[in-house]
Protein backbone atom coordinates (compact mmCIF):
# COMPACT_ATOMS: atom_id res chain seq x y z
CA UNK A 1 0.00 0.00 0.00
CA UNK A 2 1.62 3.12 -0.93
CA UNK A 3 2.80 5.66 1.87
CA UNK A 4 1.40 9.49 1.22
CA UNK A 5 1.19 10.83 4.78
CA UNK A 6 -2.02 12.95 3.61
CA UNK A 7 -4.18 10.25 2.07
CA UNK A 8 -7.16 8.64 3.93
CA UNK A 9 -8.00 5.09 3.06
CA UNK A 10 -11.51 4.52 3.17
CA UNK A 11 -12.25 0.89 4.44
CA UNK A 12 -15.98 -0.18 3.35
CA UNK A 13 -17.87 -2.30 6.10
CA UNK A 14 -21.40 -1.87 4.66
CA UNK A 15 -21.25 -5.47 4.40
CA UNK A 16 -19.88 -6.59 7.27
CA UNK A 17 -20.29 -4.51 9.88
CA UNK A 18 -23.26 -3.05 8.48
CA UNK A 19 -25.17 -6.50 7.29
CA UNK A 20 -25.23 -7.00 10.82
CA UNK A 21 -27.93 -4.88 11.28
CA UNK A 22 -31.19 -7.59 11.98
CA UNK A 23 -33.22 -7.59 9.04
CA UNK A 24 -30.81 -6.57 7.02
CA UNK A 25 -29.05 -9.51 5.27
CA UNK A 26 -28.21 -9.00 1.80
CA UNK A 27 -28.21 -12.27 -0.65
CA UNK A 28 -24.72 -12.86 -2.51
CA UNK A 29 -25.98 -11.46 -5.72
CA UNK A 30 -27.08 -8.50 -3.85
CA UNK A 31 -23.57 -7.95 -2.24
CA UNK A 32 -21.95 -8.29 -5.38
CA UNK A 33 -24.21 -5.77 -6.60
CA UNK A 34 -23.16 -3.07 -3.58
CA UNK A 35 -19.55 -4.64 -3.85
CA UNK A 36 -19.19 -3.26 -7.57
CA UNK A 37 -21.14 0.23 -6.89
CA UNK A 38 -18.19 0.39 -3.22
CA UNK A 39 -15.79 -0.58 -6.77
CA UNK A 40 -16.76 2.33 -8.69
CA UNK A 41 -17.37 4.52 -5.79
CA UNK A 42 -13.87 5.05 -5.58
CA UNK A 43 -13.06 2.59 -2.12
CA UNK A 44 -9.69 1.28 -0.94
CA UNK A 45 -11.07 -1.68 0.96
CA UNK A 46 -14.32 -3.74 0.70
CA UNK A 47 -14.89 -5.63 4.39
CA UNK A 48 -16.88 -8.56 2.32
CA UNK A 49 -17.76 -10.39 5.47
CA UNK A 50 -16.82 -12.57 8.17
CA UNK A 51 -16.47 -16.34 6.68
CA UNK A 52 -16.93 -18.65 9.88
CA UNK A 53 -20.11 -16.98 10.88
CA UNK A 54 -22.33 -18.97 7.82
CA UNK A 55 -21.74 -20.90 4.94
CA UNK A 56 -23.57 -17.88 3.22
CA UNK A 57 -20.74 -14.94 4.49
CA UNK A 58 -18.78 -17.52 3.39
CA UNK A 59 -19.56 -17.98 -0.10
CA UNK A 60 -20.15 -14.37 -0.34
CA UNK A 61 -16.54 -13.58 0.46
CA UNK A 62 -15.49 -16.08 -2.37
CA UNK A 63 -17.41 -14.86 -4.99
CA UNK A 64 -16.82 -11.16 -4.07
CA UNK A 65 -13.19 -12.11 -4.33
CA UNK A 66 -13.65 -13.32 -7.21
CA UNK A 67 -15.14 -10.55 -8.98
CA UNK A 68 -13.49 -6.67 -7.13
CA UNK A 69 -10.20 -6.38 -8.99
CA UNK A 70 -9.67 -2.79 -7.45
CA UNK A 71 -9.85 -2.54 -4.14
CA UNK A 72 -8.66 -5.07 -1.42
CA UNK A 73 -11.25 -7.25 -0.17
CA UNK A 74 -11.03 -8.04 2.95
CA UNK A 75 -12.44 -10.55 5.43
CA UNK A 76 -13.48 -10.63 9.03
CA UNK A 77 -11.35 -13.47 11.66
CA UNK A 78 -11.67 -13.52 15.52
CA UNK A 79 -8.10 -14.48 16.83
CA UNK A 80 -9.09 -18.18 16.33
CA UNK A 81 -7.10 -20.56 14.07
CA UNK A 82 -10.48 -21.96 12.47
CA UNK A 83 -11.74 -18.24 11.58
CA UNK A 84 -8.37 -17.80 10.53
CA UNK A 85 -8.39 -20.77 8.11
CA UNK A 86 -12.09 -20.45 6.92
CA UNK A 87 -10.92 -16.53 6.05
CA UNK A 88 -8.25 -17.23 4.22
CA UNK A 89 -9.97 -20.30 1.70
CA UNK A 90 -12.67 -17.41 0.98
CA UNK A 91 -10.12 -14.76 -0.07
CA UNK A 92 -8.26 -16.99 -2.28
CA UNK A 93 -9.28 -15.86 -5.82
CA UNK A 94 -9.00 -11.93 -4.48
CA UNK A 95 -6.33 -9.80 -6.11
CA UNK A 96 -5.51 -7.86 -2.99
CA UNK A 97 -6.49 -10.06 -0.10
CA UNK A 98 -6.42 -8.71 3.69
CA UNK A 99 -7.15 -10.98 7.00
CA UNK A 100 -8.19 -8.68 9.84
CA UNK A 101 -8.06 -10.74 12.60
CA UNK A 102 -8.38 -9.23 16.50
CA UNK A 103 -9.46 -9.59 20.03
CA UNK A 104 -10.64 -7.35 23.30
CA UNK A 105 -8.37 -5.42 24.48
CA UNK A 106 -10.41 -4.02 27.44
CA UNK A 107 -10.48 -4.93 30.86
CA UNK A 108 -13.93 -5.45 30.43
CA UNK A 109 -14.03 -7.60 27.61
CA UNK A 110 -10.99 -9.81 29.20
CA UNK A 111 -12.68 -10.58 32.23
CA UNK A 112 -16.51 -11.22 31.45
CA UNK A 113 -15.91 -12.47 27.57
CA UNK A 114 -12.73 -14.12 27.65
CA UNK A 115 -12.34 -15.26 31.34
CA UNK A 116 -9.09 -14.61 30.88
CA UNK A 117 -6.23 -11.94 31.70
CA UNK A 118 -3.88 -8.81 29.99
CA UNK A 119 -1.20 -11.26 29.30
CA UNK A 120 -2.66 -14.45 27.84
CA UNK A 121 -5.06 -11.93 25.70
CA UNK A 122 -1.59 -10.35 24.35
CA UNK A 123 -0.69 -14.22 23.56
CA UNK A 124 -3.54 -14.72 21.90
CA UNK A 125 -3.26 -11.60 19.56
CA UNK A 126 0.06 -12.60 18.75
CA UNK A 127 -0.33 -15.65 17.62
CA UNK A 128 -3.50 -15.22 15.44
CA UNK A 129 -1.61 -12.10 13.73
CA UNK A 130 1.37 -14.58 12.61
CA UNK A 131 -0.94 -17.38 12.06
CA UNK A 132 -2.69 -15.02 9.18
CA UNK A 133 0.55 -13.65 7.71
CA UNK A 134 0.86 -17.64 6.99
CA UNK A 135 -1.75 -17.01 4.11
CA UNK A 136 -1.74 -13.14 3.52
CA UNK A 137 0.53 -10.16 3.92
CA UNK A 138 -1.74 -7.73 4.12
CA UNK A 139 -3.21 -8.91 7.94
CA UNK A 140 -5.23 -5.91 9.70
CA UNK A 141 -5.53 -6.64 13.49
CA UNK A 142 -8.50 -5.05 16.00
CA UNK A 143 -7.97 -4.16 19.35
CA UNK A 144 -12.08 -4.49 20.04
CA UNK A 145 -13.82 -2.33 22.71
CA UNK A 146 -10.19 -0.24 22.50
CA UNK A 147 -12.18 2.57 23.52
CA UNK A 148 -12.55 1.88 26.81
CA UNK A 149 -9.34 -0.10 27.01
CA UNK A 150 -6.71 0.86 29.06
CA UNK A 151 -3.87 3.04 27.13
CA UNK A 152 -1.32 1.66 28.14
CA UNK A 153 -2.01 -1.61 27.83
CA UNK A 154 -3.65 -0.76 23.64
CA UNK A 155 0.03 0.09 23.37
CA UNK A 156 1.56 -2.38 24.08
CA UNK A 157 -0.70 -5.01 22.38
CA UNK A 158 -0.20 -2.68 19.08
CA UNK A 159 3.47 -2.84 19.67
CA UNK A 160 3.44 -6.21 19.76
CA UNK A 161 1.12 -7.12 17.17
CA UNK A 162 2.77 -5.04 14.77
CA UNK A 163 5.77 -6.65 15.54
CA UNK A 164 4.17 -9.74 14.35
CA UNK A 165 3.17 -8.62 11.11
CA UNK A 166 0.34 -6.34 11.51
CA UNK A 167 0.14 -4.16 8.13
CA UNK A 168 -2.80 -2.52 9.74
CA UNK A 169 -3.93 -1.56 13.38
CA UNK A 170 -7.54 -0.76 13.94
CA UNK A 171 -8.68 0.84 17.29
CA UNK A 172 -12.47 0.52 17.39
CA UNK A 173 -14.79 2.98 19.42
CA UNK A 174 -16.63 -0.71 20.04
CA UNK A 175 -19.47 0.72 22.09
CA UNK A 176 -19.60 3.62 20.94
CA UNK A 177 -18.19 5.47 24.55
CA UNK A 178 -15.08 7.77 23.91
CA UNK A 179 -16.34 11.63 23.72
CA UNK A 180 -14.53 13.32 20.26
CA UNK A 181 -11.17 14.67 22.60
CA UNK A 182 -10.52 11.69 24.13
CA UNK A 183 -10.69 9.23 21.06
CA UNK A 184 -7.88 11.51 19.18
CA UNK A 185 -6.06 11.55 22.60
CA UNK A 186 -6.23 7.98 22.36
CA UNK A 187 -4.57 7.46 18.77
CA UNK A 188 -2.30 10.36 19.22
CA UNK A 189 -1.03 8.46 22.58
CA UNK A 190 -0.64 5.18 19.67
CA UNK A 191 1.58 7.61 17.40
CA UNK A 192 3.34 8.81 20.60
CA UNK A 193 4.01 5.51 22.22
CA UNK A 194 4.02 2.86 20.12
CA UNK A 195 7.79 2.78 18.97
CA UNK A 196 7.23 1.04 15.83
CA UNK A 197 3.74 2.37 15.05
CA UNK A 198 5.47 3.61 11.45
CA UNK A 199 5.46 0.11 9.68
CA UNK A 200 1.43 -0.01 10.24
CA UNK A 201 -1.53 2.16 9.42
CA UNK A 202 -3.71 3.43 12.29
CA UNK A 203 -7.64 2.58 11.36
CA UNK A 204 -10.63 4.19 13.22
CA UNK A 205 -13.59 1.93 13.61
CA UNK A 206 -16.32 4.15 15.71
CA UNK A 207 -19.85 3.12 16.24
CA UNK A 208 -23.15 5.55 17.17
CA UNK A 209 -24.30 4.70 20.53
CA UNK A 210 -23.72 8.33 21.53
CA UNK A 211 -24.04 10.41 17.79
CA UNK A 212 -20.46 10.67 18.11
CA UNK A 213 -19.07 8.40 15.71
CA UNK A 214 -18.01 10.73 12.99
CA UNK A 215 -16.80 13.22 15.21
CA UNK A 216 -14.67 10.65 16.43
CA UNK A 217 -13.67 9.40 13.37
CA UNK A 218 -12.44 13.00 12.31
CA UNK A 219 -10.37 13.12 15.63
CA UNK A 220 -8.78 9.79 14.82
CA UNK A 221 -7.53 10.86 11.85
CA UNK A 222 -7.08 14.50 12.33
CA UNK A 223 -4.72 12.89 15.20
CA UNK A 224 -2.69 10.47 13.11
CA UNK A 225 -4.72 7.67 12.15
CA UNK A 226 -4.91 6.81 8.07
CA UNK A 227 -8.11 4.35 7.34
CA UNK A 228 -11.43 4.64 8.43
CA UNK A 229 -14.03 2.50 8.60
CA UNK A 230 -17.44 3.57 7.64
CA UNK A 231 -20.37 2.14 5.96
CA UNK A 232 -23.13 3.38 3.61
CA UNK A 233 -25.40 5.59 5.60
CA UNK A 234 -24.18 4.96 8.65
CA UNK A 235 -25.99 1.89 9.25
CA UNK A 236 -23.96 -0.95 10.69
CA UNK A 237 -24.74 -2.63 15.13
CA UNK A 238 -27.53 -0.99 17.26
CA UNK A 239 -27.05 2.66 16.66
CA UNK A 240 -25.30 2.26 13.54
CA UNK A 241 -20.93 2.82 12.17
CA UNK A 242 -19.40 5.95 10.90
CA UNK A 243 -21.22 7.24 8.05
CA UNK A 244 -19.01 7.05 4.90
CA UNK A 245 -21.16 9.89 3.47
CA UNK A 246 -20.23 12.11 5.76
CA UNK A 247 -16.88 11.59 6.60
CA UNK A 248 -15.80 11.85 3.01
CA UNK A 249 -17.50 14.98 2.45
CA UNK A 250 -16.31 16.26 5.65
CA UNK A 251 -12.60 15.87 4.05
CA UNK A 252 -13.67 17.68 0.85
CA UNK A 253 -15.58 20.33 2.43
CA UNK A 254 -12.60 21.32 4.82
CA UNK A 255 -9.79 21.19 2.51
CA UNK A 256 -7.39 22.84 5.36
CA UNK A 257 -7.09 19.78 7.11
CA UNK A 258 -5.32 18.68 3.56
CA UNK A 259 -6.42 14.99 3.71
CA UNK A 260 -7.11 13.10 0.99
CA UNK A 261 -9.03 10.36 -0.63
CA UNK A 262 -9.86 8.73 -3.47
CA UNK A 263 -14.19 9.21 -3.45
CA UNK A 264 -15.77 9.63 -6.47
CA UNK A 265 -18.03 11.63 -4.12
CA UNK A 266 -20.94 11.73 -7.44
CA UNK A 267 -21.95 8.52 -6.56
CA UNK A 268 -22.68 8.87 -3.01
CA UNK A 269 -26.92 9.73 -3.39
CA UNK A 270 -27.32 7.23 -5.92
CA UNK A 271 -25.58 4.50 -3.70
CA UNK A 272 -27.01 5.81 -0.57
CA UNK A 273 -30.39 4.58 -2.57
CA UNK A 274 -29.72 1.71 -3.70
CA UNK A 275 -28.27 0.52 -0.41
CA UNK A 276 -31.49 1.64 1.26
CA UNK A 277 -33.90 -0.23 -0.59
CA UNK A 278 -31.90 -3.63 -0.59
CA UNK A 279 -31.26 -3.16 3.02
CA UNK A 280 -34.94 -2.29 3.62
CA UNK A 281 -33.86 0.69 5.88
CA UNK A 282 -35.03 3.87 5.33
CA UNK A 283 -32.80 7.06 5.21
CA UNK A 284 -34.01 9.57 8.14
CA UNK A 285 -35.28 13.15 5.72
CA UNK A 286 -32.62 14.71 7.86
CA UNK A 287 -29.66 12.51 7.79
CA UNK A 288 -26.60 14.77 6.59
CA UNK A 289 -25.35 14.74 2.88
CA UNK A 290 -27.87 12.29 1.60
CA UNK A 291 -31.29 12.55 3.57
CA UNK A 292 -34.21 13.58 1.49
CA UNK A 293 -33.82 17.34 2.95
CA UNK A 294 -30.13 17.54 3.49
CA UNK A 295 -30.85 19.98 0.31
CA UNK A 296 -34.49 21.69 0.72
CA UNK A 297 -34.66 25.22 1.89
CA UNK A 298 -38.14 25.70 3.53
CA UNK A 299 -37.84 28.59 5.32
CA UNK A 300 -38.55 31.97 3.96
CA UNK A 301 -35.57 33.50 5.20
CA UNK A 302 -33.18 30.83 3.50
CA UNK A 303 -35.35 30.24 -0.07
CA UNK A 304 -34.12 34.22 -0.28
CA UNK A 305 -30.97 33.74 0.53
CA UNK A 306 -30.27 30.82 -1.41
CA UNK A 307 -32.02 32.83 -4.21
CA UNK A 308 -29.75 35.75 -3.86
CA UNK A 309 -26.43 33.56 -3.51
CA UNK A 310 -26.35 29.89 -3.26
CA UNK A 311 -23.78 29.87 -0.72
CA UNK A 312 -25.37 31.62 2.15
CA UNK A 313 -27.05 28.46 3.63
CA UNK A 314 -25.25 25.80 0.88
CA UNK A 315 -22.16 24.34 2.15
CA UNK A 316 -22.07 21.58 -0.17
CA UNK A 317 -22.73 21.63 -3.79
CA UNK A 318 -25.09 18.94 -4.17
CA UNK A 319 -23.95 18.45 -7.43
CA UNK A 320 -20.94 16.95 -5.41
CA UNK A 321 -22.73 14.35 -4.30
CA UNK A 322 -24.91 13.80 -7.34
CA UNK A 323 -27.93 15.64 -6.71
CA UNK A 324 -29.34 17.65 -9.56
CA UNK A 325 -29.56 20.78 -7.62
CA UNK A 326 -31.55 21.62 -4.34
CA UNK A 327 -35.16 22.58 -3.96
CA UNK A 328 -37.27 25.20 -2.60
CA UNK A 329 -39.76 24.08 -0.86
CA UNK A 330 -43.28 26.11 -0.86
CA UNK A 331 -45.15 26.36 2.45
CA UNK A 332 -46.36 28.53 4.07
CA UNK A 333 -43.37 29.97 5.66
CA UNK A 334 -42.22 30.90 2.03
CA UNK A 335 -42.18 34.51 0.89
CA UNK A 336 -42.53 36.29 -2.51
CA UNK A 337 -39.38 35.33 -3.64
CA UNK A 338 -39.71 31.54 -3.47
CA UNK A 339 -43.48 32.07 -5.02
CA UNK A 340 -41.66 34.06 -7.97
CA UNK A 341 -38.72 31.36 -8.65
CA UNK A 342 -41.05 28.69 -9.45
CA UNK A 343 -43.65 30.66 -11.14
CA UNK A 344 -41.08 31.69 -13.56
CA UNK A 345 -40.08 28.21 -13.92
CA UNK A 346 -43.64 27.07 -14.34
CA UNK A 347 -42.98 29.77 -17.31
CA UNK A 348 -45.44 32.52 -16.08
CA UNK A 349 -43.66 36.12 -16.63
CA UNK A 350 -43.83 37.52 -13.30
CA UNK A 351 -43.41 40.75 -14.48
CA UNK A 352 -46.62 40.96 -16.29
CA UNK A 353 -48.58 39.34 -13.18
CA UNK A 354 -49.78 41.18 -10.27
CA UNK A 355 -47.53 38.88 -7.54
CA UNK A 356 -48.37 40.67 -3.81
CA UNK A 357 -52.48 39.58 -5.32
CA UNK A 358 -50.83 36.14 -5.84
CA UNK A 359 -48.72 35.98 -2.68
CA UNK A 360 -51.75 36.31 -0.92
CA UNK A 361 -53.84 33.64 -2.55
CA UNK A 362 -51.07 31.10 -2.23
CA UNK A 363 -50.60 31.93 1.64
CA UNK A 364 -54.49 31.12 2.07
CA UNK A 365 -53.25 27.92 -0.09
CA UNK A 366 -50.52 26.84 1.94
CA UNK A 367 -52.20 27.29 5.40
CA UNK A 368 -54.25 24.81 4.35
CA UNK A 369 -51.84 22.38 3.12
CA UNK A 370 -48.83 21.35 3.80
CA UNK A 371 -46.77 21.82 0.49
CA UNK A 372 -47.39 23.47 -2.34
CA UNK A 373 -46.82 21.40 -5.53
CA UNK A 374 -46.67 22.88 -9.13
CA UNK A 375 -50.46 21.28 -9.71
CA UNK A 376 -51.86 23.68 -6.53
CA UNK A 377 -49.35 26.85 -8.52
CA UNK A 378 -51.61 25.99 -11.99
CA UNK A 379 -54.64 25.78 -9.93
CA UNK A 380 -53.56 29.06 -8.08
CA UNK A 381 -52.56 31.23 -11.26
CA UNK A 382 -56.15 29.48 -12.91
CA UNK A 383 -55.13 26.75 -15.60
CA UNK A 384 -54.76 23.95 -13.65
CA UNK A 385 -57.14 20.91 -11.90
CA UNK A 386 -57.82 20.93 -8.30
CA UNK A 387 -55.29 18.44 -6.07
CA UNK A 388 -56.97 19.00 -2.94
O1 LIG B 1 -16.90 -2.73 16.47
C1 LIG B 1 -15.95 -3.55 16.45
O2 LIG B 1 -15.15 -3.63 17.37
C2 LIG B 1 -15.84 -4.42 15.28
C3 LIG B 1 -14.61 -5.26 15.17
C4 LIG B 1 -14.97 -6.67 14.87
C5 LIG B 1 -13.68 -4.66 14.17
O3 LIG B 1 -16.69 -4.39 14.40
ZN1 LIG C 1 -17.90 -2.56 14.54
Amino acid sequence: MLHDSNRIFIFDTTLRDGEQVPGSQLTTPEKIIIGEALQSLGVDIIEAGFPISSPGDFQSVIELSKIIREPIICALSRAKKGDIDLAAEALKYAKHPRIHTGIGSSDMHIKYKFNSTREEILERAVEAVKYAKKFVEDVEFYAEDAGRADNVYLAQMIEAVIAAGATVVNIPDTNGYCLPEEYGAKIRFLKENVKNIDQAIISVHCHNDLGLATANSMAGLQNGARQVECTINGIGERAGNTSLEEVVMILKTHRSLNLHNNINTQHLYKLSGMVSRMMRMPVQPNKAIIGKNAFAHSSGIHQDGVLKHRETYEIINPEDVGIDQSEIILTARSGRHALKHHLERLGYSVDRIDLDHAYERFLEMADKKKEIKDDDLLLLMGNGNDTT
